[in-house]
């Protein structure tokens, strides 16, 4: 009787129109606005993409002056945030931080919430962007116990995040510019992505009416998943547990057994059949910062061999699992010396321009609705309420 589609997870529905993203997950293209991601990665910066995805077209170097100058003038956060922080434990996850710090924006922001006035809207962008990596830094430093760093407006914005982060006040903090780049580039490889879960999510909180700070922190909430953004954490994690390439063997009859939840984290993708082209750029990227820190990780090692042994095991040629975005970040992560429970966080940090970009994009869509999915009903059918007394 019903006359809907069912598609659980949506594997087939196309949920909105975007011009921001186009992915051919058959081959393995990414394309922002047009301009392939590997070109972006390697020779443009983060806040030219960001410029990118929010106007459609590659900015001017006066336009691009001008952006990242606004975007600086962002950076710092209301004094009264810092009391929020202190509210959370020490030992919070950051992710967990990130959502209620993110969610309470808009109390602090109110002047900048009303999604009908475009010049709101714009400020509203422009915040959320310059503000991620300063409350970013702050869950860090909150977390090992160290002070609040303001922000330093005459650094690039992935600069200014890694004194935030990594700076302490006792001394000047030297941004090594290799591995300013390097960031820069990760951030560019995870800007945007199209209707993946979270940007899914923000458009769907946004498609209410939602203020744009409550729909970024929907967007956080459900980016935590290790099915999602996790995965960094997750998969670093697995490939400490492995360790040494002698166990990988192991690891690998654990994926393919149907009756082990286990899956091989940073492996597989809903879109792309082939190599995630975000991969490519990131194997790259570790010998880059190993070079530049002069070290190595027996991790990287466990991960190339890992790659090879899944790339030529039936199983995963069949199901045409490829290493995705996630698989080489948290080697190159924590060699710049992030924790873990901080990759998620920096993947938030970057998607956020994506998700900002998207919920503009919807705001301005004529045919933006609320969005609204039917279900299959398969519950009992209609019955008469028995008094307790008489079950
Ligand atoms: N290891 C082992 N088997 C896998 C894996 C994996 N990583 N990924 C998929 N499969 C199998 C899965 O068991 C299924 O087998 P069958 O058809 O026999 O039931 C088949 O491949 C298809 O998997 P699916 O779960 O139906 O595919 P999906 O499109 O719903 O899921 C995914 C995509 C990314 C959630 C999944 O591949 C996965 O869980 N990967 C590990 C987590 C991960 O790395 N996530 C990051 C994704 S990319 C960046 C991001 O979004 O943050």
């Amino acid at each position: 009787t019903d006359a809907f589609t069912y598609d659980p997870g949506f594997t087939s529905t196309a949920s909105c129109q975007s011009t921001l993203t186009y992915i051919d997950g058959d081959q393995g293209v990414l394309l922002h606005r047009g301009y392939p991601i590997g070109e972006l990665a390697e020779q443009s910066s983060f806040m030219e993409v960001s410029y990118l995805l929010l106007n459609g077209e590659l900015p001017s170097k006066q336009e691009l002056e001008n952006f990242s100058t606004t975007i600086t003038r962002h950076t710092m956060v209301h004094e009264q945030l810092a009391t929020f922080f202190r509210g959370f434990r020490r030992d919070a996850h950051p992710m967990a931080i990130l959502c209620g710090v993110v969610g309470a924006l808009s109390a602090f922001y109110h002047d900048s919430t009303d999604i009908h006035d475009p010049a709101q809207r714009v400020i509203a962008s422009h915040r959320l962007i310059a503000k991620m990596p300063t409350i970013a830094a702050m869950a860090y430093k909150y977390s090992v116990g160290q002070p609040f760093l303001y922000p330093d407006n005459s650094l690039s914005y992935t600069g200014n995040f890694l004194r935030m982060t990594f700076g302490v006040p006792a001394e000047p903090y030297i941004v090594n510019p290799v591995i300013e780049k390097a960031l820069d580039r990760i951030f560019i490889l995870h800007a945007d992505h199209e209707q993946n879960a979270s940007t899914s999510t923000v458009r769907l909180a946004g498609s209410s009416g939602a203020n744009p700070f409550a729909c970024i922190a929907a967007g956080i909430a459900c980016l935590w998943g290790p099915a999602h953004g996790g995965a960094n954490e997750a998969a670093l994690n697995m490939l400490r547990e492995i360790g040494t390439p002698d166990r990988i063997p192991e690891y690998i009859a654990r994926a393919k057994d149907k009756n082990d939840p286990f899956r091989l984290m940073g492996f597989g993708h809903r879109v792309y059949k082939n190599y995630d082209p975000r991969a490519t750029v990131m194997q790259k990227t570790v010998r880059e910062v190993f070079a530049e820190l002069k070290v190595t990780d027996p991790l990287f090692d466990v991960a190339l061999q890992l790659e090879e042994i899944a790339l030529n095991d039936p199983y995963f040629v069949e199901k045409k699992l490829f290493p995705n975005v996630d698989f080489y970040s948290g080697v190159i992560l924590s060699a710049i010396g992030f924790p873990t429970s901080m990759f998620t966080v920096l993947f938030a940090l970057a998607r956020t321009v994506g998700w900002v970009a998207q919920w503009n994009e919807m705001i301005t869509d004529p045919d933006q609705k609320i969005g609204r999915p039917r279900q299959l009903y398969t519950g009992p059918t209609q019955r008469s309420y028995v008094p307790v007394t008489e079950r």
